[in-house]
């Protein structure tokens, strides 16, 4: 989907549809549409002061006109101006994107200006709402044999953007970086099992690659067993299908920081040999959400050419049951030299987790390190499919992740990490066990696992199992994978 910026001229332009945002509180044609005003009947006078269109939130009037460029304009409504916040925002942006598709259109335009107020800076303001427009319009639909039912892609939306504004371009560009990236990492994990396996993940993880001339390090079985990654072997055991541990690195000649980025990639969750309920498993094709999450923000971050370098570490894996499977009750020594009591083969992220933890930070000493996991459905029980779950002992760490959480509308809640909860992931045989003695206190128990496997590297663990997939539907947010992260 392309968005073409159009910042004059307007009477030139050919489009089936115009969308126009109005505030319920401040009911007016904006300024740079003036030329269409003869064009529209009833006057515009009339249509805002006597109809009953109160341009609430999302509420829509549409209008004809006898302009031959413009035969379909649609007010939208924006709701009150002081209670316009980002997400209302993001909403409406999405709707745009709905009402073309219901007009069963490939193609429309968004009016917008300067003059409506924007709730943070505009310059992280029009690249999250464009990036809105890439999630509204983007759906996993190619396994779909017959898709006539379905309304056609959206190719083009025009933006009427009047004046000379700086960076306009540049901020639109960001946000399609953004959209096609989420969207990217909404593909992946949408994808099923038979079809995303580890093998075929890191397919993708080499086109990319290719494409952005990262440096990749993959490790095979073979070579995760002669560096001694036992703990992540250990979850692939049961499996067909090979284990892998990808790291793909983005170099900025004028980064100062390394930032590691580690995601969950367990294709498909079936619990191993401590095998899951059949009831709702098909959502464990969900389980490498993490994974696409990092390999989606390394893609975003590699199209913005942000001066950071960046690592997404994916280690990949299907958790099988089967004869060679893993039983509960083996110790396994992790790459870190910590030997784990696996009591519970469905805890098997953590597994993985441990050893991409401890070999990105010995192999590749980060500054930071944030992992993205769905690792618990105590998290789900905790915060719902709103809000991720983050734990960490480093305050600055945790400041960047709330203040990219406001802008991104990817809500954190912050679970604490005290080392009181360390008595319950005690083992008799061997250092440590990877489930909790007591049910209590999941997600925390959890984090506490990783923590082990994390030496002095300041790192952030965001536990995304209730916002990997499934959140309420929005406008800018259809159904399914989300992309979260
Ligand atoms: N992938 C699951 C967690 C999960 C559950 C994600 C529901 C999304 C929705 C994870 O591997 C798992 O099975 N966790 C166990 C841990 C338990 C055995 C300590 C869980 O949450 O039950
Ligand atoms: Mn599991
Ligand atoms: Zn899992």
């Amino acid at each position: 989907m392309d968005i073409r910026l159009y910042t004059s001229d307007f009477e030139q332009l050919q489009t089936p549809l115009l969308v126009v945002p109005v505030f319920s509180d401040d009911r007016k044609w904006p300024d740079g549409l003036t030329f269409l005003e003869p064009d529209i009947f009833p006057p515009l006078n009339e249509l805002f002061a006597r109809e009953n269109f109160e341009a609430k939130l999302n509420g829509k009037r549409y209008v004809h006109t006898r302009h031959p460029g413009f035969p379909l304009i649609v007010l939208v409504g924006a709701g009150k101006i002081n209670e316009w916040d980002l997400e209302k925002a993001r909403q409406w942006w999405g709707t745009t994107v709905g009402i073309a598709r219901e007009l069963e259109l490939n193609r429309f335009s968004i009016y917008w200006d300067d003059t409506f107020p924007t709730p943070i800076d505009f310059s992280l303001f029009l690249p999250e709402m464009i990036a809105a427009l890439h999630t509204a319009e983007y759906r996993v639909k190619d396994l779909l044999t017959e898709q006539k039912e379905m309304p056609p892609d959206i190719l083009e939306i025009f933006l009427l953007f009047p004046g000379t504004k700086d960076n306009l371009e540049t901020l639109i560009h960001t946000g399609a970086h953004l959209g096609t990236s989420i969207n990217l990492a909404r593909r992946l994990a949408e994808y099923p099992s038979n079809l995303m396996t580890p093998g075929k993940f890191i397919e993708q993880v080499k086109s990319l690659g290719s494409r952005f001339s990262w440096r990749l390090e993959i490790l095979d079985g073979n070579e995760m067993e002669s560096r001694g990654l036992q703990a992540l072997l250990a979850v692939a055991a049961g499996s067909e299908h090979p284990p892998y541990l990808a790291i793909a690195r983005y170099e900025h000649p004028d980064a100062r920081k390394t930032v590691a980025l580690v995601g969950k990639g367990v294709t498909f969750d079936t619990g191993g040999i401590s095998l899951k309920p059949s009831k709702n498993m098909e959502e464990m094709k969900y389980d490498m959400a993490g994974a696409a999450a990092v390999l989606g923000a390394l893609q975003a971050i590699s199209l913005s050419k942000l001066p950071v370098n960046v690592l997404a570490v994916m280690p990949l894996v299907e958790n099988m049951p089967s004869g060679k499977a893993t039983r509960p009750g083996d110790v396994v020594r992790s790459y870190s030299g910590k030997t784990i009591e696996i009591i519970n083969t469905d805890a098997e992220g953590r597994l993985i987790l441990a050893d991409a933890l401890s070999y990105v930070e010995k192999n590749y000493q980060p500054d930071a390190i944030v992992d993205l996991a769905t690792l618990t459905g105590a998290a789900v029980v905790a915060l719902g499919h709103i809000s991720a779950a983050v734990l960490t002992s480093n305050s600055e760490l945790l400041d960047h992740l709330e203040e990219a959480s406001t802008i991104s509308g990817e809500r954190i809640w912050r679970l604490p990490l005290w080392d009181d909860y360390k008595e319950l992931m005690k083992s008799k045989i061997a250092d440590i066990r990877n489930i909790a003695t007591k049910p209590e206190a999941g997600t925390i128990t959890g984090a506490i696992f990783l923590k082990n496997f994390v030496k002095d590297t300041p790192w952030a663990h965001l536990d995304i199992a209730g916002t990997a997939y499934n959140m309420p539907e929005k406008s800018y947010r259809p159904g399914g994978a989300t992309g979260f992260g």
